[in-house]
């Protein structure tokens, strides 16, 4: 395994590495050690070339302040090697030890009510305290050192899955730290209060030793400002943590590839440090855990989407776990992926960006808060199913590795994603609308359902590569991006703005000219002069989880009558849409024209949604949020006016997704996720994991796949 330098991040970088990572998370200190040689055997004939251990580990590393012990684990890793199986090592600090968390209880988080977490499970312990990182670094440094010259120990994991548990903490050292870090960005506590808006409901502050962490709800609503600069605070924290470590393990060994396991992406800024620190991300996938409802798209689709999400911040990755069998955790379960579906998983992974895959993990625990989540193995220790289709799966990587390693997902329709700030923003303030994420799944899923070739992309990466870009309602806009779409649309690009862009600060104020700010509504020739909600259909008009007023009553309390449904509708071609959620009235430049007008109300005969040419291409404004039906017209009637289309006609339940490598050779994966033998109208060439040419119509069985080289 040869690691060279990293790239910079951008969606279209294939990792750093020179083999696919494959094999399980491992934890050998969970069973007899006269286990340990057979399952590394049966790794070795499964095809695995790597085990990932020791994340919650740090009771053995270091059984009581300042004794290290690593006997456990060289033997382990020393026996794995014997069968040709490298390691990955965990730093093990999302679990402390309880001599370290009875010696220092500020180091547990504290919830918004003011509740100490407590030993017993993980992720109980505070990021931002000082106290911890002292000791994370500790552990570090004596685990570098240890294994600096170990040639089986090829890198490592820092932590496992920060935040996903909780990425909060409103403990007393937590706010000393926000204190500081306040003080360090305004320097002025004029200047905080000039952002936070202290004139409004006298939340002015003196000096930065009385600022307070921004409680939720306790008892009404914290400025945007406020809010927003807590989150970045836990980003930073959370980031800084991360690289206390990465610093000791890159010096101990400048070898050693770094990535961590991204979980539930909270408070993480992985276009800013905490990603640019990394090899490469890692991101655990559980599709299992999503149910099959249509509003979500199933479990396919959700896993497509996450991996579509998780490339935007850094290119490709390795999936460090990936569901095996049936999962549960004390008060919920997973469904269970039936024959076939495992290694479909694990290839839709590979199609959408994974240049490594680990099946979490080897073997079930037989104690602990996950008894049933099952491994590759079962709790007899015998392989069955689940066992042969990670072997298929090797022969798989095998056969198309080659070609893969050093490829990118190909992308036609770019979705702006992977902004910290503009996440946050809207979390400041919500007001019951859509998330710009959830507004972008309505376009992504139709892109999905079409097998048209769609990702997030951050607009200060390469756009080139794209036919076309939608803005999902970024409310923070910046001038420096207006100048990369513009170049992108005066090259031939499709730009596509929705309703809200460009609407906030970064402080969280609303900017003094109409919107969209920052150059944008220049370039699109549109500026918004009013807008007004829009009551989804069925609705009952109250925008928002908590739009009660305080007072109202309690949660009980029946809700107030609906009020009247005002729909509004426009006019697309020869459609009337629906519209919902909000609409934006418009005024435009001369050269703008209509592409839909508002057909009724005050608004009739306004332009809804408004198109620019500039350059070779084209500049959309879009008025309102998207429907499913306005999706299938802007699909229908301006994307694929681009030339845009599906990258294989197949029957639903196919996905496709293509990878092209950087001599041009292409990668077309074709995958059944249904469990139904489907035909299926293949080019003729030449399918590499069956090894022999294929044309025309060719039967896919359930959960089958093909991966054509063309
Ligand atoms: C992941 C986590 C693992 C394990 C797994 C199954 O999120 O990293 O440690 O808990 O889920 O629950």
């Amino acid at each position: 395994m040869k690691r060279t330098a990293p790239a910079p991040l951008s969606v279209w970088r294939p990792i750093n590495l020179d083999d696919f990572l494959l094999g399980v998370p491992h934890y050998p200190e969970h069973v007899d050690e006269t286990y340990w040689d057979r399952d590394a055997e049966r790794m070795a004939a499964a095809g695995f070339n790597t085990v990932r251990m020791g994340e919650f580990a740090w009771h053995i590393w270091e059984p009581h302040q300042g004794r290290f012990d690593f006997d456990l684990f060289d033997r382990a890793i020393d026996g794995l090697a014997r069968h040709g199986i490298k390691t990955i090592l965990c730093t093990p600090t999302a679990t402390p030890p309880r001599w370290l968390t009875k010696a220092h209880p500020e180091i547990l988080r504290v919830d918004a009510n003011g509740r100490q977490a407590s030993h017993g499970s993980r992720q109980h312990a505070d990021t931002t305290s000082p106290v911890l990182r002292d000791h994370s670094r500790r552990i570090t440094r004596a685990m570098a050192e240890h294994y600096a010259d170990n040639p089986h120990v090829i890198g490592w994991q820092t932590d496992n899955e920060l935040n996903t548990t909780t990425s909060l903490s409103f403990s007393e050292s937590c706010e000393l730290e926000f204190q500081k870090w306040c003080h360090l960005k305004y320097g002025e506590i004029a200047a905080l209060n000039a952002a936070w808006g202290g004139h409004f409901w006298a939340t002015q502050y003196d000096n930065f030793d009385q600022v307070v962490l921004p409680r939720p709800n306790n008892p009404s609503y914290v400025s945007p400002g406020h809010r927003q600069d807590y989150h970045r605070f836990l980003a930073e924290a959370t980031a800084a943590f991360q690289h206390d470590q990465v610093d000791i393990l890159r010096a101990a060994n400048a070898e050693w590839f770094i990535f961590h396991n991204l979980g539930q992406l909270e408070d993480i800024d992985f276009r800013g440090d905490f990603g640019q620190d990394l090899d490469f991300i890692g991101f655990d996938i559980y599709p299992m855990l999503y149910d099959e409802m249509r509003r979500t798209g199933g479990h396919a689709y959700t896993q497509a989407l996450q991996l579509d999400v998780c490339r935007s911040y850094s290119g490709n990755f390795i999936v460090p776990e990936q569901a095996s069998g049936f999962g549960s955790q004390p008060e919920f379960s997973t469904m269970t992926p039936e024959p076939g579906e495992m290694r479909r998983m694990a290839l839709t992974s590979v199609a959408r960006g994974a240049d490594g895959l680990m099946f979490f993990r080897w073997r079930p625990a037989h104690f602990g808060a996950e008894i049933y989540w099952m491994g590759i193995l079962d709790h007899d220790d015998q392989p069955r199913r689940r066992y042969d289709e990670a072997r298929q799966f090797a022969a798989d990587i095998a056969a198309i590795k080659p070609v893969l390693m050093g490829s990118s997902v190909r992308i036609d329709v770019g979705i702006a994603g992977a902004d910290f700030d503009n996440q946050e923003a809207y979390r400041t303030y919500p007001m019951g609308l859509p998330s710009p994420h959830q507004d972008a799944i309505e376009l992504h899923r139709a892109l999905y359902q079409r097998n048209i070739a769609a990702g997030f992309i951050h607009p200060e990466d390469d756009l080139s590569r794209l036919k076309v870009l939608y803005v999902p309602h970024w409310m923070m806009w910046d001038m420096a991006w207006t100048v990369k779409v513009r170049d992108f649309v005066e090259a031939g690009g499709t730009l596509i703005v929705s309703a809200m862009t460009g609407t906030r600060t970064r402080d969280n104020h609303i900017p003094t000219e109409l919107a969209p700010a920052d150059g944008l509504g220049a370039l699109l020739g549109v500026r918004v002069e009013e807008f007004g909600r829009v009551a989804a259909p069925g609705a009952d008009g109250l925008f928002g989880a908590k739009a009660l007023p305080m007072g109202f009553g309690n949660g009980a309390a029946p809700r107030p009558a609906c009020s009247a449904e005002r729909p509004y509708n426009l006019r697309f071609g020869n459609r009337d849409i629906r519209i919902a959620h909000l609409y934006e009235k418009l005024l435009v430049e001369e050269d703008v024209a209509t592409l839909a007008e508002w057909a009724d109300r005050f608004l009739k005969g306004t332009p809804a949604i408004t198109q620019r040419m500039i350059g070779n291409g084209h500049a959309i404004y879009v008025g309102t949020y998207l429907t499913e039906e306005l999706v299938e017209c802007l699909i229908g009637q301006v994307i694929a006016q681009t030339g845009v289309a599906p990258l294989l006609e197949v029957p639903a339940g196919i996905e496709v997704s293509e990878r092209i490598g950087s001599d041009g050779t292409r990668l077309l994966f074709v995958l059944n996720t249904t469990h139904e033998t489907l035909t299926v109208e293949l080019p003729a060439a030449h399918d590499l994991l069956a090894a022999r040419d294929v044309a025309g119509a060719t039967e896919l069985d359930g959960y089958g796949a093909c991966v054509l080289r063309l």
